[in-house]
């Protein structure tokens, strides 16, 4: 049994005309296949990094994978049909999407201004946990719970009363991190998670995420445009083009022998814009 399995994944946009520029020939809509017939497996345990151009389809899997949007195809977790549990079964699969958590580019965006980071954390741990911890020991079972998530992002236990504006982008990923883990989750997909940071901000956060990994036994799906970043990071890394798998590797292997032309190119331009 695979960890995930993801078989004939397809997803598809109509578009408008005022987004295509259709319209003059007559044609108000239009279709487009943003993923054509995606396949891939992620191994328990490893890093598998997806690199692949602006639109080719990177975040549209990582959305699909979140089940926030329907698709044609199969996404099979530790050997269960998501999409078949939704429909059969929607408590045990809300359950089971518990396991898998993401973090985004912007975590400006995808905090609640209005929420301490301290109420932050604790929804997330009560969504894994249930209201009834939250009661327990008089809220203190809740409080502790808090206070130790902060502590593995190393966010200082006195920031909690604080809230998102208050930080800088390397906290609020820390934050939007603490969160993810706060689910208690066995896959985490990071989209471009550290792409809007400094360089040395980046290397905290991925360093970080490395340890978590290994502290919470996670398995990663680590999607970025930055092929280094990736290539750091990854076991295996599977590369996109136009909604197409083309090809996956052993992290050392795709970027020292790539096989396919598509993949090739890629590196080349990251090559000419290392030294320009
Ligand atoms: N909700 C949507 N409605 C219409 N089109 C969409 C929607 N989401 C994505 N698309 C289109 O699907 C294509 C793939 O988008 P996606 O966000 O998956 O690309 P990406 O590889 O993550 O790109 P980037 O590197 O810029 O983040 C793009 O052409 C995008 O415009
Ligand atoms: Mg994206």
């Amino acid at each position: 049994m695979h960890f995930l399995e993801v078989k004939n994944l397809r997803k598809s946009f109509i578009k408008s005309a005022a987004t295509t520029g259709f319209a003059k020939w007559g044609q108000a809509k239009r279709k487009i296949e943003v993923l054509k017939d995606v396949n891939f497996e992620i191994k328990q345990g490893e890093t598998l990094g997806l690199v692949g151009e602006s639109g080719s389809g990177k975040s549209t899997i990582s959305r699909l994978i979140m089940h926030l949007m329907d698709y044609e195809g199969e996404i099979v977790f530790e050997g269960v049909n998501l999409a078949e549990l939704k429909k059969q079964e929607p408590a045990e699969f809300r359950k089971k999407r518990c396991d898998i958590q993401m973090i985004f580019q912007d975590p400006y965006a995808s905090l609640n201004p209005t929420m301490t980071i301290y109420e932050t954390i604790a929804e997330a741990v009560v969504a894994r946990r249930g209201k009834e911890f939250a009661k327990q020991e008089g809220g203190e079972s809740l409080k502790n719970r808090v206070k130790q998530l902060m502590s593995q992002v190393s966010l200082k236990e006195d920031w909690a009363s604080r809230y998102p504006h208050e930080f800088s982008g390397g906290q609020r990923q820390r934050i939007a991190i603490a969160r993810a883990i706060a689910a208690e989750p066995k896959l985490l997909i990071a989209d471009e998670a550290v792409s809007a940071l400094d360089v040395s901000v980046q290397a905290q956060v991925l360093n970080l995420l490395q340890e978590l990994k290994e502290d919470l036994n996670l398995t990663l799906l680590f999607i970025s445009h930055d092929l280094e970043v990736v290539r750091y990071v990854s076991d295996r890394v599977m590369v996109i083009d136009k909604g197409n798998i083309v090809e996956v590797a052993d992290s050392k292997t795709l970027f020292e022998s790539p096989q396919h032309d598509y993949t090739k190119k890629l590196l080349a331009a990251r090559r000419s814009v290392t030294l320009a």
